[in-house]
């Protein structure tokens, strides 16, 4: 007899209790049906849903999402429970399903069924419902999808930028240098963060910024506070009780925010209105193209706001995290920051920087991007889950609409099964086997895959080659007295615990 059924028995039994004052009926009644949902596989969600008992998981709640470590918790409880092929698990009255396993995320991240993302309180109050990431899936969609697959993402695209990112990368070496004369150590993070946000700021807003004053220091605040609202656990998302009383003060802080961004953003709409209708030349920046959309395609004000603010939040945060990885783990090696940098030498020599072009050529240091984005994925449950459209089979399992899908892709690549010494850090295993991280090969999907596979992951990996290549070719990176804390911490992405703080001398 398994726990669900004797579960059942109990509630039974509590059925059957003659009244008391003590224990009225209603109460025992509500008790043991409680009771009997609680146990049942994958929890009440689930047992309150048409699907049966397919799919393992645990009773009662998982705790685990609101944790800083949850696609660790995740991936212990699905070994233990047999069920890394699918795990069904409820938080309040929300239905999960997690796939720790290629096959099935496969499954799922290419399946039309999931083509919807579940739209969490912070993001709708932060308009997000309205950029592409939290978009439904239709229309609307597609044509977000297709214009910056055009304007913003395209290889023509990516290519005429990389000017840009190569003076970006020199006044971050600038800033290394200052940091070094200054304090004799670098926090790289500080430094990476500055320089990625310059950068999409440059696409997007065709705007530079003096960051930590004036506008660019608004510009920090803005990007950072969206960060902490976005990655928060918010209970009101699975107890629909509790989204009357913003327990946790989520809806008041993004209402907040959201106003400071319209009137930040829709400046830079402005502005761009003002130039185009005085004449002046046209940059072609992002918001140029969406001001210049055919009248059919236009966009509100307030629908550019939400489809900028996106990019600017996508693309800051997840190259910096990445970038600050890598040089950790290259810090802690030293033998592979060497074999990266003999390799540089080869190429590019020690009379010229390093190009774009330069890029194809350097296998090494592209394993190495590989290997950090095996062992550290900045998005370890890829970031922002799939919701099922419509009733859907993974596998045998029944999986009824309105469940959400998640891949746990730090579980996949820290799977023993799958990658020999998985905890150790080995970019030469990527040069014996070429594997792809671009979303066709699932044993190593960093940016998704299928429809709503991440669109900047192009420009995402062009910057972190690029600016790697010129951080290694410029200085040799040695710990301080204290060595590095590779600890993490799961946040809207997958954080350094204690930001890297380490010592850079000139190599020339
Ligand atoms: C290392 C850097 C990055 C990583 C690891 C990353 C990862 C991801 C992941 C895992 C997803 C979800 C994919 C899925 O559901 O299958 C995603 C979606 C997305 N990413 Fe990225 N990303 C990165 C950089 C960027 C950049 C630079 C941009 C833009 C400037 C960007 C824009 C987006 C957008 C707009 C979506 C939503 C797409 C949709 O729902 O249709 N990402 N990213």
């Amino acid at each position: 007899m398994d726990s669900s059924s004797s579960a059942v028995e109990s509630a039974l039994f509590l059925l059957f209790l003659p009244k008391t004052e003590a224990l009225p009926s209603i109460v025992a009644f509500l008790l043991a049906a409680l009771s009997v949902l609680w146990f049942y596989p994958g929890g009440l969600a689930w047992a309150l849903s048409r699907a049966g008992r397919s799919i393992p998981g645990p009773r009662g709640m998982v705790l685990a999402l609101s944790g800083a470590a949850a696609h660790r918790s995740l991936a212990t409880l699905a070994e233990t429970l047999k069920a890394t092929g699918l795990m069904a698990f409820s938080v309040g009255l929300t239905r999960f399903v997690v796939s720790s396993r290629p096959d099935t995320a496969r499954e799922i991240l290419n399946s039309s069924a999931f083509a919807d993302r579940p739209i969490k309180e912070s993001a709708y109050e932060l308009l997000f419902h309205r950029a592409m990431g939290f978009a439904p899936f239709g229309e609307y969609w597609r044509n977000l999808r297709r214009m910056s697959a055009t304007h913003l993402f395209s290889p023509m695209r990516i290519a005429a930028s990389g000017e840009h990112r190569r003076t970006i990368a020199q006044q971050m070496i600038r800033d290394v240098m200052a940091s070094m004369e200054k304090n004799g150590a670098v926090e790289v993070k500080k430094v990476l963060h500055f320089g990625s946000l310059s950068n999409v700021m440059a696409t997007v807003f065709g705007k530079k910024f003096d960051f930590g004053k004036g506008q660019g220091m608004e510009l920090e605040e803005l990007v950072t506070e969206g960060y902490e609202l976005l990655g928060e656990f918010n209970w009101s998302d699975h107890v629909p009780l509790l989204s009357w009383l913003d327990p946790q003060g989520i809806r008041k802080r993004c209402r907040g925010l959201v106003s400071r961004v319209n009137v930040f953003v829709g400046g830079i709409i402005g502005e761009h209105r003002r130039r185009r209708s005085g004449g002046e030349s046209v940059d072609g920046d992002f918001v140029d193209v969406l001001l210049d959309l055919e009248k059919e395609e236009r966009l509100s004000d307030s629908d550019m706001v939400a489809v900028l603010w996106e990019m600017i939040f996508r693309g800051t945060d997840t190259v910096a995290i990445l970038l600050e990885w890598i040089m950790a783990r290259l810090v802690v090696h030293q033998e592979i920051q060497r074999r990266a940098q003999s390799e540089l030498d080869g190429v590019v020599g020690n009379s010229r920087a390093v190009a774009d072009g330069d890029i194809p050529n350097l296998p090494y240091l592209q394993s190495i991007v590989k290997e950090t984005l095996r062992l550290h994925p900045p998005g370890p449950l890829l970031s922002w889950a799939r919701l099922a459209i419509h009733d859907v089979h993974v596998g045998d399992s029944f999986i009824p609409a309105g469940t959400t899908a998640m891949v746990n892709m730090w579980a996949i690549t820290h799977d023993e099964r799958i990658w020999p010494n998985p905890e150790s850090f080995e970019p030469e295993r990527f040069m014996e086997e070429d594997v792809s991280v671009l979303g066709s090969d699932l044993r190593l999907a960093p940016f998704g895959s299928g429809r709503r596979v991440c669109p900047g992951k192009a420009l995402a990996l062009a910057t972190v080659h690029l600016w790697l290549a010129q951080l290694l070719h410029q200085f040799k990176w040695v710990p301080v007295e204290t060595g590095v804390d590779l600890s993490e911490c799961l946040k809207m992405s997958l954080e350094m615990q204690n930001p890297l703080v380490c010592k850079a001398f000139p190599r020339y």
